[in-house]
């Protein structure tokens, strides 16, 4: 049986400037996604990342190649596969709670009580229980990355993609997020979800994946891969750490 739940098979893009110039940003680009892993993807920045998960979402039609989602081919956005944007896209005239019920009324056909019960125990697990009925404007940057993840996991997704989503974070909120992500996975209400974080930053990636993919700068090609082998949570200030870390710099530079 194929282990993979998500295919890129042979992706290509490009952009056109306004001068008519074209950027070739992502080059003949094939991976797999695995059930259940933690993927992460490391590449610097502008070589292509953001681009290369709207893509695996549905939302850009690449040039040339497919995306496969068990087996078949990606046309559009899918509610089994969830994007998690480096800004908090949230409605600010909704509360925290409606955000997170709209998401479920575009894909169940439950009631709405049901609905509020679901959002409610999403919420709770991403710790914003009190928080129902604020409204966006009145949260912290950490505590809207929290909506949105509670939004993008609510409908039970196959697929999590999250494009840099610690990055706009002060580093004490990126640190606590990042744990939860972690506990979030393991959560026992939870399917086993895959992942695919990408970032430019090497000790996130190494802290949270079981399997590393480098990037190439622009266009985005995979220059290699590293499975990390270490018990989570995992230990920055350990040898160990630091050995991944800078076999990954080896690779990017
Ligand atoms: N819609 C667009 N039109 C033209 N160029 C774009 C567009 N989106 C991104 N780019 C360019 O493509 C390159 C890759 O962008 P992106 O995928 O956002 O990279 P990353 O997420 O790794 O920083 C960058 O040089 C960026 O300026
Ligand atoms: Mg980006």
């Amino acid at each position: 049986m194929d282990d993979a739940i998500l295919k890129v098979v042979d992706v290509s893009h490009s952009y056109y400037t306004k001068k008519g110039a074209v950027l070739e940003v992502i080059k003949n680009m094939s991976f797999d996604v695995k059930y259940g892993e933690f993927l992460g993807i490391v590449g610097q920045s502008g070589s292509g990342k953001t681009t290369l998960l709207k893509i695996m979402a549905g939302l850009i039609k690449p040039l040339s190649g497919k995306v496969l989602y068990k087996g078949k081919p990606v046309t559009g956005p899918t509610p089994a596969i969830s994007l998690v944007f480096q800004e908090p896209v949230l409605f600010p005239w909704l509360t925290v709670l409606e955000n997170v019920v709209l998401a479920l009324k575009r894909v169940e056909n439950i009631s709405k009580d049901e609905m509020i019960v679901k959002a409610q125990s999403f919420l709770d697990m991403v710790g914003l229980s009190g928080f129902e009925n604020s409204y966006p404007g009145e949260l912290s940057g950490g505590m809207k990355q929290r909506v949105v993840l509670a939004r993008a996991l609510v409908t039970n997704p196959d697929v999590l993609l999250m494009d840099e989503p610690f990055s706009n974070l002060d580093p004490l909120t990126a640190i606590s997020l990042r744990r939860e992500i972690d506990m979030l996975r393991q959560h026992e209400t939870l399917p086993p979800t895959s992942v695919v974080l990408v970032s430019h930053n090497v000790e996130e990636i190494v802290e949270l994946s079981d399997r590393v993919l480098v990037l190439t700068s622009r266009p985005a090609q995979v220059t290699g891969e590293i499975v990390i082998d270490m018990a989570k949570p995992r230990d920055r200030r350990t040898p160990r750490f630091y050995e991944y870390v800078d076999a990954i710099f080896t690779l990017m530079s």
